[in-house]
């Protein structure tokens, strides 16, 4: 039936429009041939200078590298120039600098933010990287680097889309404003003060964002939430100074061990967080779709079998009644990062220590508000806190989640685009990591937020040999070309 309603109107249109579709059709599909031929003629240049970016430490939360990160900034400015952006410019803050730039072709059409980060993270352990981090290296079809997928390579991949057309076409097919910041790695706040203090510089009707994974080389996906973030550091203090544990040992209190037991009643071996406001909260945060509740259902083995292959374990941990990708999108987690505290040097030492500190953090389902989670927890750290210790919560950081709303004409087009490329239609699936700035994007410029990322499950992000596949590099570039043309 509704075929054919569309077949009778389509008929009735005026053979004038009629060539106008044909005509566009063909320009349509010219273009695409010669973005495509730009991309691939220039691919060799591409992954060169995708090279030479990654060659810059810009390690955002080590004091020592602050030089590098400004020199980062200032080489990828140059590009946002090379694709044919204006108003390129630097920005300085109190942190690391922003870099902005813009081309508004048309009051009339779209307008497209684009936000990266430019700053990466720390190195450690170096002994475990095969090449070392900051001498890009390429073997088996991808680029190994720190900052290779997360988020150097996907932030050119997107400036060489806007290139592509600049070359091809003489400008991009919609406005564009491009953001990147230099302190998404080490939580730092310039981006949400600068935009939050400048909301019209920023003004768009989407915001594009690629600096997530995607299921699989030969599944796109699109990201429909990511997990907010409470990172705290908990410093506990026994006795004055350290003792010697034979004179004092079974009656002095050790925070090494009081840090175990706190943190122990916290996160039991069911992987359940033992906050109960939190645990309340949970009933009304967002639910999984039909959809996905039916994927996990079908497809249960072969999830567990793919994230045990792609961590290396023999099974999951943590709460293993529930699907493992609701425990990673709309679970909370507790994850202690690292512990100090005592003696961990060669051979022995019999001390108890006087102190001990641990960088806990909780990552925050879409639907609930950190700032409260961040409250119930520093309760529940005083409230199960062994007797006899001096305990003190320090929240460092807070971050907000994000549910995005696939209703909108924007997330159509990435859909089409993927699917255009990878010849699949994307699955909407959630992510557990978090990208503070995206909520904001969402809430102050009132504006849908696209994941859509090229990276894969196996990039080893944030972990030694990190890397990105250059495949995925040719075809994220190609996505988001056709992306912007869908977009208009
Ligand atoms: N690109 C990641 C976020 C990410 C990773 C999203 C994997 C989805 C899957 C980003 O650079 C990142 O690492 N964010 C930090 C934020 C934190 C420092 C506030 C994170 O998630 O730990
Ligand atoms: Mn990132
Ligand atoms: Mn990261």
């Amino acid at each position: 039936m509704k075929v054919c309603r569309t077949r009778a109107i389509a008929s009735t249109t005026s053979s004038r429009n009629k060539n106008a579709n044909t005509t566009n059709f063909a320009t349509y599909m010219n273009i695409f041939n010669k973005l495509h031929d730009y991309i691939d003629d220039n691919f060799e240049l591409f992954v060169k200078r995708l090279t030479q970016w990654l060659s810059i430490p810009s390690i955002s939360t080590l004091p020592a590298n602050r030089k590098e990160v400004s020199e980062a900034a200032l080489w990828i400015l140059d590009q946002l120039e090379a694709a044919g952006l204006n108003d390129a410019t630097v920005i300085e803050t109190k942190g690391h600098p922003l870099v902005f730039g813009q081309k508004l072709v048309n009051p009339d059409l779209p307008t497209l933010l684009i936000y990266g980060h430019y700053d990466v993270q720390p190195v450690d352990p170096l002994e475990e990287w095969i090449t070392p981090p900051f001498s890009p290296d390429i073997r088996d079809g991808a680029i190994y680097a720190r900052g290779a997928s997360d988020d150097k390579g996907q932030v050119l991949l997107v400036l060489f889309a806007i290139e592509a057309w600049t070359r091809t076409a003489g400008a991009v097919p919609v406005n564009i404003k491009v953001v990147l910041e230099g302190e998404e790695e080490s939580s730092g706040d310039a981006i949400e003060k600068y935009v939050t203090a400048n909301p019209e510089m920023f003004s768009a009707d989407a915001v594009l964002i690629c600096d997530t994974p995607m299921m699989s080389a030969t599944q796109p996906s699109i990201i429909t939430s990511l997990r907010g973030i409470v990172y705290s550091e908990i410093a506990m203090s026994g006795a004055s100074s350290d003792l010697h544990s034979g004179s004092y040992g079974g009656v002095a209190p050790n925070p090494v061990h009081g840090l175990c037991l706190l943190l122990g009643k916290l996160k039991q071996e069911d992987g359940v967080i033992r906050i109960p406001e939190l645990q309340k909260a949970l009933d009304d945060s967002s639910a999984p779709t039909r959809a996905e509740l039916d994927y996990w259902q079908q497809n249960g083995r072969a999830i567990r079998a793919e994230l045990c292959r792609t961590m290396g374990v023999t099974q999951l941990v943590g709460e293993t009644e529930r699907p493992p990708l609701e425990c990673i999108g709309l679970r909370p987690t507790l994850e202690i990062h690292g512990i100090r505290g005592g003696f961990v040097g060669e051979g022995e030492k019999t001390v108890i220590p006087a102190k001990a500190l641990a960088k806990v953090s909780l990552r925050v389902p879409p639907g609930l508000d950190p700032d409260k989670v961040a409250e119930w927890f520093t309760k529940a750290v005083r409230d199960n806190s062994p007797q006899g210790y001096e305990t003190e919560t320090r929240i460092l950081h807070i971050g907000r989640g994000l549910a995005v709303d696939p209703e909108n004409s924007y997330f159509r087009a990435a859909v089409r685009a993927l699917e255009k490329t990878y010849g699949k239609g994307p699955l909407l699936t959630r992510e557990g990591g978090s990208i503070p700035v995206a909520a904001l994007f969402n809430e102050i410029l009132q504006i849908p937020v696209i994941l859509m990322g090229f990276g894969l499950p196996d990039d080893n992000l944030h972990a030694p040999n990190e890397k990105f596949s250059l495949e995925q590099f040719r075809r994220g570039i190609k996505t988001v070309a056709l992306f912007l043309k869908e977009i208009t």
